[in-house]
């Protein structure tokens, strides 16, 4: 472990956090839901699944063990993926009436995000943009906490079920930002790898990318150490730059993505590699829950909103899709190479955790050796390795340039401060 943290210079901040939900893991931590809502003096929960998922029988079985538990069970489906705006506040008039003292989120990162919102909006009622961060939103923090929200995730990528962030799609501005608050982060999340064991390969690889890019993105932001010391700790953001702590986590979250990721995808009935995965997903997530990701998930957000013409298989749902996880590690193939030379001790840990024997080599080669195991990668999983295979083209430069822009809370975190110049570089290399 290379100790990158100058710890003290009295200029810049000296405090991280340490924040995490209650988190309960391991095969059967779902059906603890009934006992674990009465225990928080639950008597009226919202379930807060997507269509698909809202017709399965695990959905029945969550949903039963709840009510066994004298819990009257109010449901809602209005899940986006990839919440937007507007769909989040129909859903909110759809359920404000309703005499609700807790939230219950079963499915994916839209789906904990969908009801983390809801639980702001019905909880401290106000107009969304309020809460939206700055500066498309206001920005401002509730008065205090929410209602309690149990998270039960359904995939192993997002790790939204230990972090204070929900990501929401603003429409008329075509922009995707979210809410950063630490009132957000779920109250408990019961994390149960059989929940994965139906998710098509598709959806298994995505969500696998996303857990490595949050790892690889976290662990090389720049240290919390960096950033000018707060006088007022209200100031102090949510995503602080890298950690020792968030390092442990991103760390082994890339050994776990490395070693079990395409046995997930080539076998879904693979009970280890659903385990390590879902482990591997929730670490990751607490890991950039806490330093944040950069560039690559800052080019995700325009590649993921400007997406015309693109059909992945196992994402039926009618329109074009670039779902979350092949957003990230497709900029990552250039991005990270890109910015190896910024932060090359990182860039050089993530290679080594990956099997790779780096000693001797330069900066640029580090950087080339993780763009071809990204390759590698993604081809295995067949995945495509350019924006080109997404339909996408040179003439659309300059608004992918411009979308990704938009991201400064994610591109403040880069290993480098990242200009126009930067992100047509990283941009062409995949047109
Ligand atoms: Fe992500």
């Amino acid at each position: 472990m290379v100790e990158t943290y100058v710890v003290y210079t009295g200029i810049n901040d000296a405090i991280f956090t340490i924040n995490l939900p209650y988190i309960k893991f391991g095969f059967g931590a779902s059906k603890e839901v009934g006992f674990e809502a009465k225990r928080l003096g639950l008597k009226k929960v919202l379930l807060v699944s997507g269509k698909r998922l809202s017709q399965t029988k695990l959905f029945d079985e969550i949903k039963s063990i709840i009510e066994n538990e004298g819990i009257k069970v109010y449901t809602t489906d209005k899940v986006h993926i990839e919440p937007e705006d507007e769909a989040l506040i129909e859903a909110y008039k759809e359920i404000k009436h309703l005499e609700i003292d807790g939230f219950i989120a079963l499915g994916g990162g839209s789906t904990i995000d969908t009801a983390k919102v809801l639980n702001l909006l019905y909880t401290y009622p106000a107009d969304i943009f309020d809460y939206i961060n700055k500066p498309v939103g206001k920005g401002l923090s509730p008065p205090g906490p929410l209602k309690p929200l149990i998270a039960i995730p359904t995939t192993a990528g997002t790790g939204s079920e230990s972090t204070s962030v929900a990501i929401i799609d603003v429409l008329k501005l075509k922009v995707k930002t979210g809410i950063s608050n630490p009132y957000l982060r779920p109250t408990l999340a019961l994390i149960d790898p059989l929940t994965t064991i139906t998710l098509p390969p598709m959806v298994t690889a995505s969500s696998g990318l996303d857990v490595l890019n949050h790892a690889i993105e976290s662990l090389t932001t720049r240290p919390y150490t960096t950033r000018p010391a707060y006088k007022n700790p209200a100031e102090r953001p949510v995503y602080a730059g890298s950690t020792p702590l968030a390092d442990v986590f991103g760390l082994k979250a890339i050994e776990w993505v490395h070693k079990y990721l395409r046995r997930a995808v080539a076998n879904p009935y693979d009970i280890e590699a659903r385990y390590y995965m879902m482990l591997g997903a929730s670490i990751a997530g607490i890991g950039f829950g806490h330093a944040g990701v950069h560039v690559p998930h800052a080019m995700a957000y325009p590649i993921a909103g400007m997406i015309r013409n693109w059909y992945p298989e196992d994402y039926e749902f009618g329109y074009p899709i670039a779902p979350h996880g092949i957003a990230t590690a497709i900029p990552a193939i250039s991005a990270f190479k890109y910015l190896t030379p910024y932060n090359h001790e990182k860039f050089a840990l993530v290679c080594e955790t990956l099997g790779f024997d780096v000693k001797g080599l330069t900066p640029i080669e580090i950087g080339k050796i993780l763009s071809e195991y990204y390759i590698k990668l993604l081809e295995d999983l067949r995945i495509p390795t350019s924006l080109k295979d997404l339909d996408y083209k040179v003439s659309d430069l300059e608004a992918l340039v411009n979308g990704t822009l938009a991201q400064q809370r994610l591109l403040s975190l880069a290993p480098k401060n990242i200009t126009k110049k930067d992100l047509e570089k990283i941009f062409l290399e995949l047109l």
